[in-house]
Parts: structure tokens; C-alpha cells; sequence
């Protein structure tokens, strides 16, 4: 589908076919993202990964935080701080078993305490940093008239969208210049080398790593404090929000669906054996978890537009296509096409046992992650914190609507935004599984 928004052209892919030629047959010519208004703005000129177009800056950007953040080895180091996050979040639950608990806030406090500590080290003033995170979100998602009709550009400045948009993006830089001043002071620390010779992560944090690089660094790659800051502010634009809307939806859909919760506690309690919670040594066990975080991806793709820009003509499938012209890739159509999927409305994670889908776009009827060069490099590190939540939350607590509503009734709008949302929060009263045994 091509739509024309003022000056620019942007076509709509909704089949696991046309998917296909952009990602792949003519990967080449759709690496860029295209102009991104307020983002470019708010990542310093798109000095960040999300944003940046293809090229040298954005190859080499990559190439650092996939090695030294995102690659199967860094997010294992940082195995202990998801567990002791994974136990404060049980205790909390089980403090307020029979009542009702807004999951929502739950998922997402736990989200953004496992990746502030990751990325900063530490945790900040909830209330605070969620305010912020919160006024980035809504911004991001404003159409920006500007943007799409450069003459009518002031009409952005007559509705406060640019001076809402400094004020965020000069909270976010304060914020970030103190988080950078802090570690700068503190890594006077030597980092701990192991016996072979890697450097270990288990104390340092993202933010740590880059400023060490930024120094390290003399290939004459532009590492500037923008762009540790940009970094930064991507871990958590991309990751806080897309991981805990996968949580959310995930839970929605168990209480929907009793007899999925009773194969997955049978499939967890066989693992488990009477342990007091369930470790990520135990999660690479767990096949059906992995088929339950698939399906609600399926059904619910966390951030269900995929965005590219063409950088050259083209044709794609019979049809020409410019250079400069945006390309929204629908994954959330994909997941739910009928062509593709058996009953796409019902939720059947066996449909992913014994299945060749992954979530690195190998298959294009199933892409929640993008695919190919430009795919998303948070797999492994969102993946590893849905599972271990999801999991351990599913053994050790038994959950219903409130007021004995019944699963299939439950309210399931969505929210447009980047990411999608359930409209409402999810409110639910957890039980404990084992209230008299020792486990
Ligand atoms: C359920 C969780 C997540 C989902 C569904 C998701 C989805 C996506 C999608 C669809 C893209 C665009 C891919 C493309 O253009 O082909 C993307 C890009 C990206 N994601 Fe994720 N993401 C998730 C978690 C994360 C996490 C945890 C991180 C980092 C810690 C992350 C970092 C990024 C970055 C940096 C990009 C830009 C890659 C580039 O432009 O080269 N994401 N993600």
C-alpha cells in the first residue's frame, strides 16, 4: 500500500512475501531508517544506533555495543543482578497475594531496574526517571507536521512540539551528563581480567564499557559523549519498553488460557524439582516457555512497525519504488495473516514446538525482531529477562482476574504507540502455588 504524507512516500507491507524482498532480496537498498523528525532530535542527530542511516558510523557503532553488550557472553555476566532482581520481584508478588497487583507497574519497574543497573549501574529515583522515560515515550510518537511538510514546519513551533521537545531532551542530557560525571570520577577501578584474559563485565556497566572505549578507541571513529549518551538513551527507548509489553501480553494471555498454564507449570515443576525459584541454568530446558514468548510475539509483536527508507530506486514485486521512500513494515499483520497461520486469533504456542522459526528473521512470516543487518541486536539480552521473569512468576504463583472475571472476557485493547500496549493496566491477584509446603 503507498501513501503519500505531504512530501513523502511511504509504503505499507503487510505479507510475509514483500517482508522477504525488502529484508532480504533488497536488503542493500532499505538499510536506512529515513528522517525521523523529534527522534533525530532527542539522539543528538541521530548519533545513536536506532536512528543513525546505514554507513560507516552506524557499522561501527554496532559492531562495539553488540561485542561488548549484547553478545551471548556479555549478557550472561550479568546473570547475578537478573536473579537478584527475579527475587525481590517474587517477594513483592507474594507479599500481596490475595490482593489485587497492577502488573503493568510490576513488569515495568522490574524491566527498568534490571536495565538501569545494567546500563548505569545502578537504580534511579523510580518516580523520577519513569516520569522521564514516560515524557520521551509520548513524544517520540507525536506526528511532527514539520517532518512531513517542511513549508508548515512552524506549525510545530505554534503548538509547543518543539519547545516540549528540547525541554525532554535537555532533561534527558542533564540526567545522562550526571550518570557519565559520576562513573568518569568512580573508573579509577582497574577492570577485572580473567584467567583467560577477557576482561570481566560483572560489576561494570554499559555505561562504564563505552566511556573506557571511548578512550581505548583510535581508529579515528567520532566516539564522542554524544554518542555514549545516544547509546544510552537507546538501551533504553528500545529496551525497557518493547520487553516489558512482551511480559504484559504474555501474562494476558496465560489467564485466557488455563490449559497453556497448566502444561507450562507441568513443564516448569518437572525442572524445577521443589527449588525455591527458577535460575537461568534452568531456562534453556524449557521448550514450552520458549513456544509461549513466541506466540504472544506472534500475536502481540511488541513494536509491530518495522521502519526503513529506500536509498536508491528500486522495484519491488512489479512495483517502482523511489529512493527516499519510507517503507513501514507491518510485523503485527504478519503474525496474525490468515494465509500463514491456522486460527491466527487463538493463542497455541505448539504451534512453535519442534518449528523452524527463530527470532533472528530467518523465516519472514515471523520477524517481532526485524531481520538481517539492520535487525534488532537485543535478542539474547530480552529474551533471557522475559523468560527468567515470565517463569518465575508462572512457578511459584497461581493468577485470575479479579472479582472471579473469567479469562476469555478479559479486556484486550490496545493502545497505538512505537510500542504496543495493552489500553488498560493488568490487574491481577496472584495466588501462591505452594502456601503450606516448603519449596
Ligand atoms: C521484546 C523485546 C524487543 C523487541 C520485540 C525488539 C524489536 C526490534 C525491532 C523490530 C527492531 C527493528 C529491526 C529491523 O529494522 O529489522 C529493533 C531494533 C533495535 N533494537 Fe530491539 N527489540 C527488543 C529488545 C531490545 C533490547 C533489549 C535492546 C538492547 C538492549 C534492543 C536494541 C535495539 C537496537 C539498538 C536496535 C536498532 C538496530 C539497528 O538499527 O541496527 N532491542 N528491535
Amino acid at each position: 500500500m503507498l501513501m503519500q504524507l505531504g512530501s513523502v512516500p511511504i509504503v505499507v507491507v503487510s505479507t510475509a512475501q514483500a517482508a522477504q524482498e525488502i529484508l532480504k532480496t533488497h536488503e542493500r537498498v532499505f538499510l536506512d531508517r529515513g528522517e525521523s523528525g523529534i527522534l533525530w532530535k532527542v539522539t543528538y542527530g541521530g548519533k545513536d544506533i536506532v536512528v543513525s542511516n546505514y554507513g560507516e558510523y552506524w557499522r561501527k557503532l554496532k559492531s562495539i555495543v553488540v561485542l561488548h553488550h549484547l553478545s551471548n557472553k556479555s549478557v550472561q555476566s550479568f546473570q547475578q543482578v537478573r536473579e537478584e532482581e527475579m527475587t525481590l520481584m517474587i517477594e513483592k508478588i507474594q507479599e500481596t497475594c490475595g490482593s489485587v497487583v497492577n502488573f503493568t507497574k510490576l513488569m515495568l519497574s522490574v524491566n527498568n531496574d534490571v536495565i538501569c543497573r545494567l546500563a548505569l549501574g545502578k537504580k534511579y529515583n523510580e518516580r523520577e526517571f519513569h516520569t522521564m522515560v514516560e515524557q520521551f515515550k509520548q513524544l517520540v510518537v507525536v506526528f511532527s507536521v514539520g517532518q512531513y511538510i517542511p513549508s508548515l514546519s512552524w506549525v510545530d513551533t505554534l503548538r509547543g512540539l518543539n519547545a516540549r521537545t528540547k525541554k525532554v531532551a535537555k532533561e534527558f542530557d542533564e540526567f545522562l551528563e550526571g550518570v557519565i560525571e559520576e562513573h568518569s570520577l568512580r573508573n579509577t577501578k582497574e577492570p577485572v581480567v580473567s584467567k583467560s584474559g577477557m576482561v570481566d563485565h560483572q560489576d561494570r556497566s554499559f555505561i562504564d564499557i563505552l566511556l573506557e572505549k571511548q578512550h581505548e578507541d583510535e581508529s579515528g571513529f567520532q566516539f564522542t559523549r554524544d554518542t555514549i549518551k545516544a547509546v544510552i538513551l537507546d538501551v533504553f527507548a528500545a529496551a525497557t519498553d518493547t520487553t516489558f509489553t512482551a511480559l504484559e501480553w504474555a501474562l494476558c494471555e496465560l489467564v485466557r488460557n488455563p490449559m497453556v498454564v497448566k502444561t507450562l507449570q507441568k513443564e516448569v515443576d518437572s525442572v524445577a524439582q521443589g527449588k525455591q525459584k527458577i535460575t537461568e541454568n534452568d531456562i534453556g530446558k524449557l521448550e514450552y516457555l520458549s513456544a509461549v514468548l513466541k506466540e504472544t510475539m506472534r500475536l502481540h509483536a511488541p513494536a509491530p512497525i518495522i521502519p526503513r527508507a529506500s536509498s536508491q530506486d528500486v522495484k519491488i514485486m512489479g512495483y517502482d519504488i523511489e529512493a527516499g521512500t519510507r517503507v513501514f513494515i507491518n510485523a503485527w499483520a504478519i503474525g496474525r495473516d490468515p494465509a500463514i497461520w491456522d486460527e491466527p486469533e487463538e493463542f497455541r504456542p505448539e504451534r512453535f514446538l519442534n518449528s523452524s522459526f527463530d527470532y533472528k528473521g530467518s523465516r519472514f512470516e515471523f520477524i517481532p525482531f526485524g531481520a538481517g543487518r539492520r535487525g534488532c541486536p537485543g535478542i539474547e539480552f530480552a529474551n533471557t529477562l522475559m523468560k527468567l521473569s515470565l517463569v518465575n512468576v508462572v512457578y511459584k504463583f497461581d493468577l485470575a482476574l479479579p472479582g472471579g472475571m473469567i479469562g476469555r472476557n478479559m479486556d484486550m485493547s490496545e493502545n497505538t504507540a512505537l510500542t504496543v500496549h495493552r489500553l488498560n493496566h493488568l490487574l491481577l491477584v496472584a495466588t501462591s502455588r505452594f502456601e503450606n509446603k516448603q519449596v
